[in-house]
C-alpha cells in the first residue's frame, strides 16, 4: 500500500519535472516565434507560402493585411511575418 503510494508520488513529481524543464507539453507560447517561422507554419496552410522577395515592400503590406483577415492571424505576428518577408528585398 505504502509502496504503490510512493510510486503515484514518484510518477507526479517525474511528470512535472519533465514539463517544466523540456516544456514538452506545453506548447511554444506565438510570442516567442520567429516571422520566419510563423511564416512557415501559417502562409502553407491554404496555398504555398510566398517566398521573401516575391514582392515589394508595400505590395507585402497588402498581402499582409488581406492574410491576416483571411488566415485570422494576429496583428502582432502578422507584422513579424511581413518583416520577414520584407528582409528580402533591403
Ligand atoms: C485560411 C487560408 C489562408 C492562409 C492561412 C493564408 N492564405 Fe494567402 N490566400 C488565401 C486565399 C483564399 C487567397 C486567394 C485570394 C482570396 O480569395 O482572398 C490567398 C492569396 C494569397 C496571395 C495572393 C495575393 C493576394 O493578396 O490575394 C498571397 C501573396 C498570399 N495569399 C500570401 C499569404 C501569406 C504570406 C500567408 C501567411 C501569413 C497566407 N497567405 C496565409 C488563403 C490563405
Amino acid at each position: 500500500m505504502k509502496r504503490s503510494l510512493f510510486a503515484i508520488l514518484l510518477i507526479i513529481f517525474t511528470c512535472s519535472t519533465f514539463i517544466s524543464i523540456n516544456g514538452c507539453f506545453v506548447s511554444k507560447t506565438a510570442a516567442s516565434k520567429s516571422g520566419a517561422q510563423l511564416w512557415a507554419e501559417n502562409c502553407n496552410r491554404c496555398h504555398n507560402a510566398p517566398p521573401p522577395g516575391e514582392f515589394s515592400n508595400a505590395n507585402w503590406d497588402i498581402v499582409g493585411t488581406h492574410m491576416q483577415i483571411r488566415a485570422n492571424i494576429s496583428k502582432t505576428d502578422m507584422t513579424k511575418i511581413t518583416d520577414f518577408l520584407k528582409s528580402a528585398n533591403r
